[in-house]
């Protein structure tokens, strides 16, 4: 069964970093309103900033006119304060800090926020959306929406079924994935869902493989990329996420399952204990300008 998900025009998305602006960027060149939130009007105005960037590397390419650019621009309105902007939104989207306590808090207030019928989900890359659905008033109307890097770019949207999400919200927005022009896939929660169950535990080799000297960053990318036909190897990849995002769902993994495959390589905890996080810092396993 497919429910229709015309009904959602306004859609809200918190956290204006990496994955919040991709996010916020898809909606609107899909044509909805979006209201980005971030924790400082200047976090929120950057991530607009970001997308008009990215936008304008499109305009280059000529895949949209200066005009469509705007008129895509003119939809996103960032701001702080979402007691008044969001109070009539249809759907919010949550991309702050891989944090449980942190997304718990801002559930816990947008909750009271957004009105009855608005749908509330995480893009959380491996977190129980059980538990952050627990802190709001609408469990059934709760789920997760995890988009990939970069979201304008990558085509997949994975959905989590949290314990007690109903298969009405489930269905929207399947009809709302495939509005985006994207593939959604469906999972029911477990840690880290389809993608980064698998994800997390080949990185995680690969730093392991480093720090015993097996072979350089430069040498084990090309092998995964050529050997495995993987578009980036395991350190581009690792940068392009952040380090900092991976170590918080590798830690995840590893408390969850309390196995010592899941255990996440000292490497990647030092490189995150010295701020090097990747492309976001301007250095991670290579150095960016
Ligand atoms: N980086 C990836 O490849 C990737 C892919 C899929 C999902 N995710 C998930 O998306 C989420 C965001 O990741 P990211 O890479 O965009 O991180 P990021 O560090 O680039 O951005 C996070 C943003 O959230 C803001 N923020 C933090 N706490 C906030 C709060 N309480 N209220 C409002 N804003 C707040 C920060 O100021 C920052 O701008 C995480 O849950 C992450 O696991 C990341």
């Amino acid at each position: 069964m497919t429910a229709d998900s015309s009904w959602i025009k306004k859609v809200v998305v918190v956290g204006a970093g990496q994955m919040g602006s991709g996010i916020a960027q898809v909606f609107a060149q899909a044509g909805y309103e979006v209201i980005l939130s971030d924790i400082t009007e200047e976090l929120a105005n950057k991530g607009k900033e970001r997308i008009s960037k990215g936008l304008d590397r499109i305009v280059k390419k000529g895949k949209i006119t200066e005009e469509q650019k705007n008129e895509i621009l003119s939809r996103i309105h960032p701001t702080v304060d979402l007691e008044n902007n969001a109070k009539d939104a249809d759907l919010l989207i949550e991309a702050i800090i891989e944090k449980m306590e942190a997304k718990k808090d801002l559930f816990k207030k947008v909750d009271k926020i957004l009105p009855e019928r608005a749908i509330l989900a995480s893009n959380t890359s491996s977190l129980s959306i059980t538990e952050m659905a627990s802190v709001t008033s609408r469990p059934e109307k709760f789920l997760g929406a995890h988009f990939f890097n970069p979201p304008p770019v990558m085509k997949l949207i994975e959905f989590i079924k949290g314990y007690q999400t109903s298969q009405e919200t489930l269905d929207i927005m399947l009809d709302l994935g495939k509005r985006l022009g994207k593939t959604p896939v469906v999972a029911v929660e477990a840690p880290g869902f389809i993608v980064n169950r698998l994800l997390m535990p080949f990185l995680n080799e690969a730093y392991f493989a480093l720090q015993e000297g097996i072979a350089s960053v430069e040498e084990i990318d090309t092998a995964v990329k050529l050997g495995l036909n993987h578009p980036m190897g395991p350190f581009e990849l690792s940068d392009f996420i952040g380090l900092d995002t991976i170590l918080y769902i590798a830690e995840y993994l590893f408390n969850e399952f309390g196995e010592d495959k899941y255990r996440p390589c000292p490497l990647l905890r030092k490189m995150v204990r010295a701020g090097k996080l990747g492309r976001k810092t301007g250095e991670g396993f290579y150095k960016y300008n």
